[in-house]
């Protein structure tokens, strides 16, 4: 057998994320690595009872081919969740998606030619990077600090590279739980708009916020239709499910639905309608809530055991909610190297390096606060803190 992948594999990098989570199946390793939500708060009961009712009462259309464009009912409920976040939008507007991952790479394959350029956030999303690199483009990053990426960063950059458009996690950014200000999302909108550009705004995390004030999206703002906004049911109910949605302008979204008719032809038809009978059946409301408390009491933890842990020279960000923290180590230290001996001790984190574009970056890592149990965060974090502290010792 003839073996010639395509060109187009040849730049996108494998997912460190996907292969530690092989290892973290090992029953005794604390694992702040991947970005999974807590399963003992999935609603197991919930969805059992929703999927019944919808295989007894419409059985045979939940087993059938459905529209590309997602189930009529349950465009209705994300219209409705989108506008609760500010997005002035009907369900005509609503494309369902499977997951919010698929959005990044139907908006790659209907904007990328190889050689086109992204503006990503840096560090970003690091799938969002492999969707993006299956079409052979390059990246062009926007600096960041502790108020998201920097606005002012962005006319030279988009007047030198020419982005095809911007992609941005405003809300609690992965990999770095960093939160865009209003005042930013204002001027990059503003910006944008002056230049024509599209923005692809990737929001799973919005919902999760523990402390601080919700800021609109920076969809809310868009009178031009210049804004493709994207979610997921992925944090608040449950990624297996493999249910999200787009808000996007008319002509993109057309675009879109024939490029998602070339992939999957639509989202499962049960899928779907299992999540819009558990929104309409049950209070997803305080569903959210019991989460955003329980993460928000890991988080705390996760950072008064840091506080008293850690090493000098480690510091770390305090998310006002999402799933990350990020931790940036002192100069000389490769967190790839010191991801082998943490996993020597039991417990794993993502080194920073796989969410640079031009995978930079030694010296970060991002570590999870909604998977593990509070006890394990004390234990593992306690063990990663040794494992720091010899890997600084080495280092001088
Ligand atoms: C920023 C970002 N976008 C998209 C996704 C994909 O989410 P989904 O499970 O909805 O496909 C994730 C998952 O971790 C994410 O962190």
């Amino acid at each position: 057998m003839n073996t010639r992948f395509a060109r187009r594999m040849g730049s996108v990098r494998p997912s460190t994320i996907r292969e530690i989570l092989k290892v973290t199946e090992q029953a005794d390793i604390i694992s702040f690595a991947g970005g999974l939500p807590a399963p003992e708060l999935f609603p197991v009961a919930e969805i059992l009872t929703a999927t019944e009712r919808v295989l007894r009462e419409g059985g045979a259309a939940a087993l059938q081919y459905g529209p590309s464009e997602g189930y009529a009912p349950l465009r209705e409920s994300f219209a409705a969740e989108s506008r609760r976040r500010g997005i002035d939008c009907t369900a005509d507007d609503i494309l369902i998606m499977t997951g919010s991952q698929q959005p990044l790479d139907l908006v790659s394959k209907i904007f990328l030619d190889a050689g086109d350029c992204v503006l990503t956030e840096n560090p970003t999303y690091m799938a969002a990077l492999q969707a993006f690199q299956c079409y052979e483009c390059r990246f062009a990053s926007v600096p960041m600090d502790e108020g998201g990426l920097i606005p002012e960063a962005l006319p030279e950059l988009i007047e030198r590279e020419k982005p095809r458009f911007l992609y941005t996690i405003p809300n609690f950014q992965n990999p770095t739980g960093v939160t865009l200000t209003a005042e930013r999302r204002r001027a990059l909108y503003s910006i944008a708009a002056r230049y024509g550009i599209l923005v692809v705004e990737d929001d799973p995390y919005g919902a999760l916020r523990y402390a601080g004030e919700k800021i609109p999206p920076v969809k809310s703002l868009d009178t031009e239709g210049i804004v493709l906004y994207h979610s997921t049911i992925s944090k608040t109910i449950a990624p297996g499910l493999r249910i999200g949605w787009v808000v996007a302008p008319e002509e993109i979204r057309r675009k879109l639905t024939i490029a998602k008719q070339a992939s999957d032809l639509h989202t499962s038809s049960l899928d779907q309608r299992i999540v819009h009978r558990y929104l309409s059946d049950f209070d997803s409301d305080a569903h959210v809530e019991r989460i955003r408390q329980s993460y928000g009491e890991r988080f705390s933890i996760m950072e008064t055991v840091l506080r008293e842990t850690m090493p000098p020279g480690f510091t770390w960000t305090r998310p006002e909610g999402g799933m990350f923290l990020w931790v940036t180590c002192p100069e000389g230290v490769d967190t790839s190297e010191l991801m082998l001996e943490a996993l020597k001790q039991k417990v794993l984190f993502v080194p920073g390096r796989d969410f640079f574009p031009d995978a930079s970056g030694q010296r970060f890592m991002r570590l999870n606060f909604s998977n593990a149990s509070p006890e394990k965060i004390r234990v593992g974090i306690g063990r990663l803190a040794e494992v720091c502290r010899a890997a600084v010792a080495q280092a001088v």
